[in-house]
């Protein structure tokens, strides 16, 4: 390993993941972080408002090999939600759902339906961040502030970003002491009474790669300008103009990435085209602006697609006639597998200048036409499926069309 190879992250380490791996599962770059007005570390958590937390528990561990980690609930003095605390490799999600009736979650999930209320990134300066986020016109919600347990202590303060979405900004090592809880004050480990199948795989994704936004048509420069202005992010390269499909429900898309590029957010905003577009039936759902998928980091998409099948977890169908198409065929070139394994399975494949990406997407995963996840394999392509556009939203106009939606 190189000198500058990307430190890991606790997470990271748990997880067992080294900095080569990271560095091909999610596109890591080495950064100075002492010239970042906002250092982000990487993702901390990612936490889902949902219905009813204590199945959505019992999904994410039986359906995507996820494992239980923690709880928060009335058993331990927090009588106002329950939620579950689950581990896949680096990657962390909480889930949280209202006990009391006249708890402030019901009102966001009758709002919103199941989805993403939080992206926390971890920092190693909460001050520092929020500092410049004041200065740069950011909407402080929560002050710096600390909170303590047998375990330790976190700093944590939050922003608000698009739609009723936040980041909370969690800092875990205070001078030289690091909180070693199973996740914040306030929690107590857990573990499942799931138990896994016999020869099941100790995990089916190991790390997030990025999360997408959807936002309000025209404003997807202004957030944009957001991060890059109160977060020192940067843009990635990859663009999508309304040019691209025009007749398959368009959008633009422009994607920022913290200094190491753990932390990516496409965003997208709907554009105008003949037929309703697929940000527009989110944005009509969920409700105004949110997450709007989850890019799941693994390196074998082809077992990790298996297994989740495998659970009843759907995907987008791809069309026969994409993997047919020979233009497509011949900028694919090789790839690690025949592209019969490729279609049996539906997974896509785009290609660029550094390399190729595997991806697939799922149906929404909630009742409401809104969040869903996608499956990804990099080998050194930094993009996101640019030349995939279009055959897949040819893909989700036919579940589009269904539901009336188009
Ligand atoms: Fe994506």
């Amino acid at each position: 390993m190189s000198d500058s190879a990307v430190e890991l992250t606790p997470q990271e380490r748990e997880a067992n993941l080294d900095s080569a791996t990271l560095a091909q599962l999610v596109g890591l770059v080495d950064y100075d972080e002492t010239a970042d007005p906002f250092p982000v570390t990487g993702w901390d958590a990612i936490t889902f408002v949902v219905g009813n937390a204590t199945q959505a528990a019992h999904y994410y561990q039986s359906a995507w090999g996820m494992e239980l980690i923690a709880y928060s609930g009335p058993e331990n003095g927090q009588m106002d939600h329950k939620a579950f605390v689950l581990r896949s490799g680096s990657i962390r999600f909480v889930l949280k759902g209202a006990v009391k009736p006249d708890s402030p979650l019901v009102d966001h999930h009758a709002r919103h339906g199941d989805g993403v209320v939080d992206i926390s990134l971890e920092v190693p300066d909460v001050d520092r961040c929020i500092a410049q986020a004041r200065s740069a016109g950011a909407t402080v919600l929560e002050e710096p502030h600390e909170t303590s347990d047998e375990h330790g202590t976190v700093r944590m303060a939050a922003i608000a970003t698009y739609g009723e979405t936040r980041h909370t900004l969690i800092q875990r090592t205070i001078g030289d002491v690091t909180y070693d809880g199973p996740y914040l004050p306030g929690y107590v480990a857990r573990t499942s009474s799931f138990v896994k199948r016999e020869g099941a795989p100790k995990r089916l994704f190991q790390a997030l790669d990025h999360i997408v936004g959807n936002v309000e048509l025209g404003r997807m420069d202004e957030w944009v300008e957001f991060y890059k202005r109160v977060m020192g992010f940067t843009n990635m390269a990859e663009f999508v103009g309304d040019d691209i499909a025009t007749e398959y429900s368009a959008l633009m898309s422009k994607v920022v990435a913290n200094g190491n590029h753990r932390v990516k957010f496409p965003l997208n905003e709907p554009a105008i085209a003949k037929k309703r577009s697929q940000i527009d039936e989110f944005l009509d759902f969920h409700t105004g602006p949110g997450a709007q998928h989850l890019a799941l980091a693994t390196n074998d998409i082809l077992r990790t697609v298996d297994l989740l099948r495998a659970e009843g977890v759907e995907f987008l169908d791809t069309p026969a006639a994409y993997y047919e198409d020979p233009e497509l065929r011949a900028r694919i070139g090789e790839v690690r597998v025949p592209i019969e394994e490729l279609q049996r399975r539906g997974i896509l494949v785009d290609r660029d200048e550094d390399g190729y990406l595997l991806q697939i997407f799922t149906k929404p995963i909630g009742d409401r036409p809104t969040v869903f996840f996608e499956i990804i394999e990099r080998h050194g392509s930094l993009g996101f499926g640019k030349g995939n556009f279009k055959a897949l939203f040819q893909s989700i106009e036919r579940e589009q069309d269904k539901r009336g939606n188009l």
